[in-house]
């Protein structure tokens, strides 16, 4: 079964963006975890990262019409952007929400809200890349 693992701007930096926040995991290795995850729950995760929101947005419209679930790490559009809200309210399969660090703890009142949650069956916060195992296995699980 297929799965998007979709991350959001600045993700490509992972390992080397503000490790003292986000770990010292490089997105290329978050990658490779997360298709071993997904393989040990019989899933099959593309796992993507784009600094461009409307590629994102193609990739929700994308995986509205395919009926894929979605694992999903907007990183600041979660904050912001109305067009992601829209697109994450279309989705059939589960959308499971997904950030390395616990934005509802962090200093910043921007963090403190998210247009995904209301379309997510559940947000995983705060457990840094193994966040992204946590976040498969609530696929697999919604799936049956
Ligand atoms: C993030 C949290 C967001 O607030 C932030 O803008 C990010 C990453 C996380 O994974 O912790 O870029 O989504």
């Amino acid at each position: 079964t297929p799965v998007l693992v979709l991350n959001g701007p600045n993700l490509g930096r992972l390992g080397r963006r503000q490790p003292e926040i986000y770990g010292t995991t490089t997105f290329a290795e978050l990658a490779e975890l997360c298709r071993g995850w997904a393989d040990a729950l019989d899933l099959r995760a593309d796992v993507r990262q784009t600094n461009h929101e409307g590629e994102l947005l193609d990739w929700l419209n994308a995986a509205a019409d395919d009926a894929t679930p979605v694992v999903l790490n907007a990183a600041a559009w979660t904050h912001y952007s109305y067009a992601l809200y829209d697109a994450c309210a279309q989705l059939v399969a589960p959308l499971v929400e997904v950030h390395l660090s616990e934005p509802l703890q962090r200093p910043e009142e921007f963090r403190h809200h998210s247009v995904v949650t209301p379309h997510a069956v559940e947000v995983v916060a705060g457990h840094g890349p193994e966040g992204y195992r946590l976040a498969l296995e609530v696929v697999r699980r919604e799936l049956g």
